[in-house]
């Protein structure tokens, strides 16, 4: 039902906002002093996106000595960021990104990154510090390629080192790709602005020059229809917001036992809700029908449905293994083939799949979880070839602790360890996830395709 006045219901950020008590102690005035005489560990407020805010608080260092460094500098310069090529001593940064995308041998990376380093101080809180290289494959001589993944090290190694909200994440741009083609842009903009704020020592690959900018960075979306599983609450329904407030249209999907909440998700955004369970073999043609009846188009797909049903792999029983293939990644697999093979969809389609980071570093009582998340995994892989011809791509973001419903259920030890065992010291919102997805959705992270980006805060569980 198209919605004629909007409605608020109990958002998740209001979950988010009550769940972690520990950090809001310490960071409160009472508990700020406490903390610091105990020598507690205070997470830091992370800065998170709103639309109109300065995309980066204090100056930009940009280093490097390539043209590559050079262009870049210069498009920064023209979003009127204060851009630095080299470091005062008593600069207070708000990002350093070291372009590093001609690197011959490891004895290049000492000056740029022992540069940043002489910054590190500096850095402001929630600051950024950005990797620019290219990838490190084995065709390449082993100098050039040793050289390449050493900013695997550097990176993740720094992302571990930084404080107060700052987080390091690294750029790689395919043979070709140049530090200011679309999604190379895309990827700078979204690392330094709050979007972000939850992805910590993490990669995005750059694939090809595709894609195209915004018209507003405020509204990348505008004139977007997408579709949302799971929309009904916890994470999709925050996806199916951050869409919304960057002017999409939205049809939220859930099963019809969730018809209430999944009504109200739709009513707040002026989006549409459709009643139905992704396991039914009509479900991808349905949704077709849906989007191209009710708004003529569609654009995106956020696969995000899913289910958990844990048990150690020796009590397994066939429903919870069959129930979470089945939702988890049969469904995906199935709407994917009806929407690739679909002669009505005529733009690019961009689709994000929801996998999780026990699909990457397994948890125990998970093997049927895991399995799926990690089919996910594969599948985004082995789908991008297929949408490319067609100008879409198709990726996964792979959420580490998130704050919802779900997690709050958690028993409290367990829960305390899960929260705490990141870079960032805490949790992340279901918001962080969905402005991940929102960014790798727009037509500016065009040309990044195939990937797996972990929403996580650096997890100190996996790779
Ligand atoms: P949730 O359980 O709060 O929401 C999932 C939604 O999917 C529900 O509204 C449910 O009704 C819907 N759904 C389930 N089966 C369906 C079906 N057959 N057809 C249509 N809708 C169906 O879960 P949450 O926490 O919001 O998770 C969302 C996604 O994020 C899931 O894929 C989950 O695996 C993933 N994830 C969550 C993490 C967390 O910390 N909460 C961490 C990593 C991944």
């Amino acid at each position: 039902m198209m919605a004629q006045s909007p409605q608020r219901d109990a958002t998740p950020t209001h979950t988010a906002l009550v769940a972690d008590s520990y950090s809001r102690f310490v960071n409160g005035r009472l508990g700020r002093g406490v903390a610091g005489r105990l020598g507690l560990p205070r997470p830091a407020v992370l800065r998170r996106y709103a639309p109109g805010e300065a995309l980066i608080p204090g100056p930009v260092l940009v280093l490097g000595t390539t043209p590559g460094a050079d262009a870049l500098a210069q498009v920064l310069l023209e979003w009127k960021l204060d851009v630095r090529r080299h470091a005062g001593p008593k600069d207070k940064l708000g990002a350093i990104i070291v372009v590093l995308d001609d690197l011959a041998s490891p004895e290049e990376l000492s000056e740029p990154i022992r540069s940043a380093g002489a910054s590190l101080r500096g850095l402001r809180a929630n600051a950024r510090l950005l990797t620019i290289s290219r990838p490190a494959g084995a065709e390449l001589e082993p100098e050039m390629a040793a050289a390449r993944q050493a900013v695997d090290g550097i990176l993740r190694s720094l992302a571990k080192e930084l404080r107060r909200g700052a987080t390091a994440n690294g750029i790689i741009l395919a043979e070709g790709v140049t530090t200011t083609d679309v999604g190379t842009i895309g990827a700078v903009r979204f690392f330094l602005s709050g979007r972000s704020a939850f992805v910590d020592g993490q990669f995005l690959c750059v694939d090809s020059g595709a894609g195209q900018l915004p018209q507003s960075w405020d509204r990348p979306l505008a004139g977007k229809v997408a579709v949302v599983t799971g929309g009904a609450r916890g994470i999709g329904a925050a996806i199916a917001r951050t869409l919304a407030r960057d002017g999409v249209v939205v049809v939220v999907v859930d099963v019809p036992a969730s018809g209430d909440q999944l009504a109200a998700v739709a009513n707040s955004i002026r989006g549409t809700a459709l009643q139905l369970d992704i396991t039914a073999a009509a479900a991808g043609q349905r949704i077709l029908d849906h989007a191209l009846a009710r708004h003529g188009r569609l654009d995106i797909v956020v696969h995000n449905a899913g289910i958990t049903r844990d048990k150690l792999l020796a009590n397994m029983d066939a429903a919870r293994w069959d129930a979470v293939i089945a939702v988890n990644l049969s469904a995906q697999l199935r709407m994917n083939r009806d929407f690739l093979g679909s002669a009505a969809l005529t733009g690019p389609l961009r689709i994000v799949s929801v996998a999780s980071t026990s699909g990457i570093a397994g948890n125990r009582g998970q093997t049927n979880y895991a399995a799926s998340k990690a089919g996910v995994i594969g599948m985004v892989r082995a789908t991008a070839k297929l949408l490319a011809p067609l100008g879409g791509s198709v990726n996964a973001v792979a959420p580490g602790f998130i704050e919802t419903d779900m997690t709050a259920r958690m028993p409290f030890a367990t829960r305390e360890l899960a929260r705490r065992l990141n870079s960032l010291q805490q949790g992340g919102w279901p918001e962080d996830v969905a402005e991940t997805i929102a960014f790798l959705a727009s037509d500016a992270a065009g040309g990044i395709s195939g990937n797996v980006l972990r929403v996580c805060g650096q997890n100190l569980v996996g790779q």
